[in-house]
């Protein structure tokens, strides 16, 4: 009988996922759920056919060029690869795949909550509650900003933005939106295209991130974008915390140059810059975009599926490099 591939999965991951992994591959597992150091990392790779990484593994050059010569593929269980470097990975004649799709209306939802939260200052009036502290009901007191007939600003119209515009006319908002190429009518659904962010920025009541973190993306929300935005406008980050610049964000917000903002990815998490924390104008949540059960199983079923593709010779799906 010929053995099974073994894989190194790095991080806890759904039952239903594990239960397969056990059933088809020498799976090792990690039931602490610790962030493995990259040495660490590297040692317990020795032997494996396999990688399961999440974001949380900083695969560089540096750790790649160290992984075991065994190691043939690196199936991430996310969507981003940012955590990735996918030119190391192919000189090194590595396989590496991502989970795309299955994440797109869990990351919409939460991007729809952040909106309705930094809109509403549900921050504030939750803290209220928990604190008790609410004193009284007030007519001029918490008040926010409605979200009806306003305009929604999309940066990177893919496949979680289209269901966001989606979810947002619902709210009868009025979708504006910059993507690399514009989308042709059918995905357009009636939102407006303008061929370059600085274009679109004056356009947003509210701006939401939904573009990948590539060195292009690097900081592209600093102080002479975020001063292209109206007054008062909020800002929802979704995608990752690099896209923003946290001084010039940090510093819109104090101002009141913008009203709040939503925040579910931050730069270097989990220790993310702790003055966002000191402002009450700020929505945060711990990078939980994917985190429903429903999507967590499929984004650890569509690694396996590639996984399989790859141990068993075939082109798998979602193929980076
Ligand atoms: C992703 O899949 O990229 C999400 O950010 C969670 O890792």
């Amino acid at each position: 009988m010929s053995r099974k591939p073994v894989v190194l999965v790095t991080r806890k991951l759904p039952d239903a996922v594990e239960l397969r992994l056990a059933r088809d591959y020498d799976a090792r597992f990690n039931q602490e759920d610790r962030v493995y150091s990259s040495d660490e990392l590297i040692e317990r790779a020795a032997g494996a056919d396999a990688i399961i990484p999440c974001h949380t593994e900083k695969l560089t050059a540096a750790v790649i060029q160290r992984l075991p010569e065994s190691v043939r593929a690196i199936c991430s269980f996310s969507v981003g690869f940012d955590h990735i470097d996918l030119d190391a990975a192919k000189a090194r004649g590595m396989v590496v795949t991502n989970t795309p799709d299955v994440l797109n209306d869990a990351t919409a939802e939460i991007a729809m909550l952040l909106l309705l939260a930094a809109a509403r200052r549900a921050h504030q009036g939750e803290q209220q509650i928990r604190t008790a502290t609410w004193a009284e009901w007030s007519a001029t007191g918490g008040l926010g900003i409605q979200l009806t007939g306003k305009r929604l600003g999309i940066l990177g119209m893919g496949r979680v933005g289209r269901i966001l515009a989606r979810r947002a006319r619902g709210f009868d908002m009025e979708i504006h939106y910059h993507n690399r190429h514009r989308l042709p009518p059918e995905l357009e659904a009636g939102a407006i295209y303008h061929p370059s962010v600085e274009q679109l920025l004056p356009q947003c009541d509210f701006l939401s991130l939904h573009c990948p973190a590539t060195p292009e993306t690097d900081q592209l929300i600093n102080a002479e974008r975020i001063g292209l935005l109206p007054d008062g406008a909020i800002l929802v980050n979704t995608a990752r915390g690099a896209i923003v610049d946290d001084d010039a964000l940090i510093d819109a917000l104090r101002s009141g140059k913008l009203f709040s903002a939503g925040l579910d990815v931050f730069n270097n998490e989990p220790d993310i810059d702790p003055r966002y924390r000191q402002l009450d104008n700020t929505f945060l949540l711990p990078h939980v975009g994917s985190a429903t059960r429903e999507t967590r199983d499929a984004m650890g079923f569509r690694a396996l599926d590639n996984l399989d593709a790859i141990t068993s010779g075939r082109e798998p799906p979602d193929r980076l490099v």
